[in-house]
């Protein structure tokens, strides 16, 4: 059985996305051990009450250091023995420290096609805005394992949606989170569950 611990900040689409997943069979062998929040209202919290997984809240501001802060969050993972972790839309970001005992057992999703609008600073609207704001025609969404460096860990899958006549930065967020995120995410843990994922440096291979 695959244990996963996820952490949320804020609204939990992705997070019910695998939920669903894992409920409908199509992630197998797999159950959220944890979901850990740093903030105390965050309806991800709710939507994992609702299915019976535990919850935790750690905010940041309850620690004098970035150091500290990842320390107690690995202490709370490894607590509930868990082999995967999924930031789904956790808006912290984590030291070093962090990622010492879970090397290629982080992953992220990120609302654009990697590496264009990644990285600091590109988070939440702020993707879409700058999307629209260039002109582009295509973007999408990226599935990687987290590294230290923001956004730029190997990259496991990526999904491109295109840009529409009259799109605003929400009506182009939305669409890349029913068309890719909610997609992509839950085939990512998938392969992983089902033991398909490995990595090399900056490549993942999927075994067929
Ligand atoms: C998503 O757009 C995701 O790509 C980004 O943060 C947002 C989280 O949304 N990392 P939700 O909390 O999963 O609804």
């Amino acid at each position: 059985m695959l244990r996963i611990g996820a952490l949320v900040s804020g609204g939990g689409t992705n997070l019910q996305a695998i939920i669903d997943a894992i409920a409908n069979g199509y992630i197998p062998d797999t159950e959220i051990s944890i979901v850990i929040s740093n903030k105390k209202n965050a309806f991800a919290l709710e939507r994992a009450s609702k299915v019976g997984i535990n919850t935790r809240v750690i905010p940041r501001k309850n620690f004098s250091s970035t150091k500290d802060f990842d320390l107690a969050l690995v202490e709370e993972l490894h607590s509930n023995d868990v082999d995967l972790i999924l930031l789904a839309g956790f808006m912290s970001i984590l030291g070093p420290d962090f990622f010492t005992d879970f090397e290629n057992r982080v992953m992220n999703i990120h609302p654009a096609l990697i590496p264009a609008f990644s990285g600091p600073g590109y988070y939440g609207l702020k993707v879409h805005e700058a999307v629209l704001e260039y002109g582009c025609k295509l973007s999408g969404a990226s599935v990687h394992f987290v590294t230290p460096e923001v956004d730029a860990g190997p990259l496991i899958l990526q999904r491109s949606v295109g840009i529409e006549t009259g799109d605003t930065p929400e009506i182009l967020q939305k669409r890349i989170m029913e068309e890719a995120e909610w997609v992509i995410y839950p085939e990512a843990v998938r392969l992983f569950a089902l033991g398909k994922l490995s990595v090399s440096g900056r490549q993942v291979s999927i075994k067929p």
